[in-house]
């Protein structure tokens, strides 16, 4: 669409930009982005448009150049015209002499990344690039944060987008600032959908991963002699839900074994599964390690039996690219502060809006349903009859601008870096004398565990936090199954995401070998 309203000059645009409604006098000059170009920028013009009704440029960009630690920056100054702006489309004449995709500009505080899908990436060794990233990222400067399958770092344009509705709800009220902010809201949905290749009437937001899933799977209907297939990396609140329908239902919960890799025995599960299977409920990557499941499979075989399949990917969404259609699933739910990076306290629940008739929406309440007057009422269409009707907007909104970010940058490259990151990390700590790593499966992700010899896992992650580097530990209840395999938990759990480099890697690596000296 993007690329339409501005013909092949598309180059680059500005996503999300939601800053506050800018009118009348408040209107006033911003500094443009810097954008980092090759040798020379002669004749590079810049020409800024919001995405308005008449698409009329509503600024000029004068450029300003200069040299700034080898990289040409381009500056400029933007008079904005006095309305409010959803997008601002840059457009570049000579996108060619672009070397980097990622653009960082502030505007009167409220940060904004402008990105160039074709060019570049975070990936493939470009320092200026994570720079970047990093230089949009507050904590960054104060934590070598290797904790993001526990809770990522905001980016500053996830902060700000938080920050100025929380400002507007303060200062116009909340229910007027939502008002305010609905088309911002209505694209949190959509980006999600995009996330994770589905329609965003197929989305429902929540306040974490948990209730997201309990949605889906308490709206299973299930009976006597019904089946709920799952693995044993399953998550553990998930195991306790099962648990319970089972005890509440008379159905089974029958746990699929691990093959030899350590990840979901896709054979074991084509011999269990049958017509007493109503649902197969998978976690893609555990919280306990780098496996990653193969949901690709599970999803074929499900489709092929006729049963539901719910895929918990709570710690894949953001991590690498998760596509409802490549893995059949039906359900899938994630969260917002994991690998997204959006706040704490967001989840969402993607559904197939051809199962919708086959589940039995476990809440009925006002945002859910409508009351026909009488004694009646009627689901409302889509996923929105699993939400609830009272929402943190600010939090929506920082999911909905941490979701932009991701695929602005691309969930593929953002998945590269992650992996090549954990593989690093993995390689250098089972190099170190007393070090283990204990990730299981055929393809492991950014999530890695490790034991040294001799110390508890809560020391050794309070020995990093010392040295201001964040992890955590593996819980073993939290994967009984698991915890029951191996008997390896807790373990320390180091989870490395994009903005992270090289040497930071090594601080983590030297704190680690200074306790096994
Ligand atoms: C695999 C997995 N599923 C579900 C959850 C629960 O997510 P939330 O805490 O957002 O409810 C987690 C949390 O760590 C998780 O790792």
């Amino acid at each position: 669409m993007l690329q339409e309203l501005v013909g092949g000059k598309l180059d680059l645009f500005v996503s999300p930009l939601r800053g506050p409604v800018l009118t009348g006098d408040q209107a006033h000059p911003m500094d443009a982005p810097e954008i980092a170009v090759d040798e020379t920028v002669s004749g590079l013009g810049l020409v800024v448009r919001t995405l308005g009704e008449s698409q009329v440029p509503c600024g000029v960009v004068v450029p300003r150049v200069r040299l700034q630690e080898g990289v040409l920056v381009v500056g400029a100054r933007l008079h904005v015209a006095p309305r409010a702006f959803e997008h601002v489309l840059v457009r570049v004449d000579e996108p060619s002499r672009l070397r980097n995709s990622l653009l960082v500009d502030r505007v009167r505080g409220h940060g904004l990344i402008l990105s160039d899908r074709g060019l570049g990436c975070p990936c493939e060794n470009d320092p200026v690039h994570v720079d970047l990233l990093r230089a949009a990222t507050p904590g960054c400067a104060r934590r070598v944060h290797l904790n993001n399958a526990g809770a990522a770092l905001l980016s500053q344009p996830t902060l700000d987008a938080m920050t100025g509705h929380l400002r507007l709800e303060a200062e116009i009220g909340g229910y007027e600032a939502a008002g305010a902010a609905r088309d911002a809201i209505d694209d949190t949905y959509a980006a999600v959908a995009e996330l994770v290749g589905g329609r965003a009437d197929e989305i429902a937001l929540f306040d974490n991963a948990t209730h997201a899933w309990n949605a889906a799977f308490y709206s299973v209907p299930l009976g006597p002699g019904d089946r709920i297939l799952t693995g044993r990396a399953e998550y553990g609140s998930n195991v306790l839900a099962y648990l319970q329908v089972a005890q509440r239902t008379g159905a089974e919960v029958i746990v699929v074994p691990n093959d030899d890799y350590g990840q979901l025995d896709t054979v074991a599960l084509a011999d269990l599964i049958d017509d007493r299977t109503k649902v197969i409920g998978v976690t893609h990557v555990p919280t306990s390690g780098g496996l990653v499941n193969p949901a690709a499979e599970v999803g074929r075989i499900a489709r092929e039996a006729g049963a539901l399949f719910l895929l918990d990917a709570t710690q894949s969404v953001g991590q690498f690219p998760v596509d409802v259609g490549i893995l059949g699933a039906d359900m899938l739910t994630g969260a917002g502060r994991k690998f997204l990076r959006g706040p704490r306290g967001t989840g969402f629940l993607w559904i197939r809006s051809e199962v919708l008739e086959r589940l039995d929406p476990f809440v009925a309440e006002i945002r859910s349903a409508t009351w026909d007057g009488d004694r009646g009422f009627t689901w409302v269409d889509g996923a929105a009859r699993f939400e609830s009707w009272e929402n943190s907007y600010v939090n929506l909104l920082g999911l909905g601008a941490a979701v932009r970010q991701a695929l602005d940058l691309g969930l593929d490259v953002i998945g590269r870096r992650t992996s090549m990151l954990g593989g690093e990390l993995r390689d250098r700590l089972d190099a170190l004398p007393g070090v283990r790593t204990h990730d299981l499966g055929e393809v492991r992700c950014a999530i890695v565990t490790a034991s040294v010899d001799g110390v508890p896992a809560a020391d050794v992650a309070a020995h990093l936090a010392r040295s201001s580097v964040n992890v955590t530990t593996t819980v073993p209840e939290h994967t009984q199954f698991d915890t029951e395999d191996r008997g390896v938990h807790p373990l320390v759990r180091f989870s490395p995401h994009y903005y992270n480099t090289g040497d930071e890697l090594d601080r983590a690596i030297q704190s680690v070998a200074a306790m096994t000296r």
